[in-house]
């Protein structure tokens, strides 16, 4: 049986006391219910959120992590140093990084084996845009997101990896995917790491993003290949975070 997953992220939203504000918020009114929780931070709240966390069982993640090891790479943070924190995972592959830096689908992959290579576990997202849909290019979209990572870490590296379905459209829009259309991504990228690895993809968190908000949660948790969510805007209100934490089935 997959664990529920529910995991936010901050984007770069806010100053230092909203991150310490909104972290207090998640830790007091936190009751567990079984389900993981994580919260991805702008890194320069790290040390700070790492403390204030520290003893609880909200997990710690970072939004992005450099595609090298070290070296002369400005303004880049690297897997080892995100080490340094007790950080738990770290988003790769996000479509805003996708669109506005330019990560290529082999750059992703090359962050997702840094990020294990120091034993945090990437969240790899994927998704299409409105324009893909449209034009029935969902699928192989999100074939050439997984192909490249499944090339350079292989499916075995999967058993210590997350996915997050993200509909581009759908991020920041209010415009939620349905329950179906979503579910029948979820089915699709399960089924086709299956074709690599049955027990692997049986064990597949695969998390949905794009405006889950407290009122849709439920029903898309509901379903059977959705095991959590991946918040963007929700979770800057730590009532409606935790909401959608409490939705997990
Ligand atoms: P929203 O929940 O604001 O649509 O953002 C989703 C997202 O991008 C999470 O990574």
């Amino acid at each position: 049986m997959r664990k529920a997953l529910v995991v936010g992220n901050w984007k770069m939203n806010g100053v230092r006391s909203d991150a310490t504000d909104l972290a207090t918020a998640i830790k007091t009114g936190f009751e567990d219910n079984g389900a993981d929780i994580a919260v991805c931070v702008p890194s320069v709240y790290f040390s700070e959120i790492d403390s204030l966390l520290a003893g609880t069982s909200i997990l710690l993640g970072a939004q992005n992590v450099a595609e090298h090891d070290s070296g002369a790479y400005t303004g880049e943070i690297s897997a080892k140093m995100l080490n340094d924190f007790d950080c738990h995972f770290a988003i790769v592959g996000h479509s805003e990084r996708r669109s506005y830096y330019n990560d290529s689908n082999e750059s992703v992959a090359r962050r997702y084996s840094q990020s294990l290579s120091q034993g945090i576990t990437p969240i790899l997202c994927v998704g299409e845009t409105l324009e893909e849909r449209e034009s029935n290019e969902t699928f192989s979209v999100i074939d050439q997101q997984l192909d490249a990572v499944i090339d350079l870490a292989g499916i075995e590296s999967f058993a210590k990896a997350v996915i997050a379905y993200e509909p581009v459209w759908a991020i920041g829009t209010g415009k939620v995917a349905t329950d179906d259309q979503a579910q029948e991504v979820h089915a699709y990228i399960r089924n086709k790491l299956a074709q690599l690895d049955a027990g692997i993809a049986e064990n597949m968190q695969i998390l949905y993003g794009g405006s889950v908000k407290p009122n849709n949660a439920t029903a898309l948790f509901a379903m059977p290949d959705i095991d959590g969510g991946l918040i963007g805007g929700a979770s800057l209100d730590g009532d409606a975070f935790l909401s959608i934490y409490q939705s997990t089935k």
